[in-house]
């Protein structure tokens, strides 16, 4: 068993399961990933993830990993995970979906699924369907009681401005309790929380399930790498200061990265020793 000095703050490279393994249980705050899509990317390694013959057997490999996660996750610990979708034949597997409910089947809660939409996507030559520009981000926690923190992601009013005119008036601005609402949902607290939420909140409404941000531009990697606004979010929301990020698929390092930015410690873990590399170097730059 690895000593927390061993365990924090380090690029481990090797197998995710395998690394995993050793690592102590009930230490990590929130887990933010985006893991190998099913057949996209040779990552020459052995023991990559991702070329496995089946749909199926890559899901339930897939499902391992984050069984191995939930030992090294805090009870209120929770996972958010990034996944694409493919094409064969001309048609779409529904790789995300199929993922997300294996893992319920595990036993994670699912509590959300995000649309990550790319306003910078690929642009794609097929004339028979939509182009593609989004992808699910799950968001899933170990138990019932789990750490999320609304108000570290809210996002600006757009509902009602200044000059928008509400039933009730502007009697709504910064007062929680009582509804001001005349006719059928008069004394409707619930509705009235939902919408002074929605329009006054001081830090803006509570965040929505689709979020439009850019894909980077990092030119070293070889692989779509995160985009550090995104990581951003899940981090704020999922963990707390001070707390522990893992990424076991980690790439380049960008979810540590950010976790450092961020006053988090991390957990970062990949088989190709590149790209360990490459995500030390990174991290070692931007140290204060
Ligand atoms: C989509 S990339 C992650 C990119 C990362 N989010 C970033 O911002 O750079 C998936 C990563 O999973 C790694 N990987 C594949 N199979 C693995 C395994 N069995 N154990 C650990 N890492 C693995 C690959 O080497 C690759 O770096």
């Amino acid at each position: 068993m690895e000593s927390e000095f061993e365990t924090f703050d380090q690029i481990h490279c090797g197998d995710a399961t395998e690394v995993l393994a050793k690592l102590p249980s009930n230490v990590a705050d929130g887990i933010v990933t985006s893991p190998p899509y099913f057949r996209q990317r040779d990552y020459r390694e052995a023991s990559q993830l991702g070329s496995e013959r089946t749909p199926d057997e890559y899901i339930q490999r897939l499902v391992r990993v984050f069984q191995a996660c939930r030992r090294v996750l805090k009870p209120t610990g929770s996972a958010w995970i990034v996944l694409g979708d493919k094409y064969q034949k001309g048609e779409l597997l529904g790789m995300p979906w199929r993922v997300a409910l294996a893992m319920k089947e595990d036993g994670w809660i699912l509590r959300s699924d995000v649309i990550w939409k790319k306003p910078n996507a690929m642009p794609s030559s097929v004339k028979t369907r939509p182009t593609t520009e989004h992808e699910y981000i799950f968001f899933f926690s170990h138990s019932r009681d789990y750490y999320y923190n609304a108000d570290a992601i809210r996002e600006p009013h757009v509902t009602f401005s200044d000059e928008s005119r509400m039933r009730g008036g502007r009697r709504h601005l910064f007062k929680r309790s009582s509804t001001p609402e005349k006719g059928k949902n008069g004394g409707n607290s619930n509705l009235h929380d939902a919408r002074w939420d929605q329009a006054f909140h001081p830090k803006g409404r509570n965040k929505r399930t689709i979020w439009s941000i850019p894909l980077s531009k990092f030119r070293d990697a070889h692989f779509a790498v995160f985009p550090e606004t995104l990581v951003e979010t899940c981090v704020l929301a999922g963990t707390p200061e001070h707390g522990v990020v893992m990424d076991p698929f980690v790439g380049s390092g960008t979810t540590a990265l950010v976790a450092q930015r961020l006053g988090r410690h991390y957990i970062g873990i990949d088989c190709v020793s590149d790209y360990c590399d490459m995500a030390r170097s990174r991290l070692s730059e931007t140290q204060v």
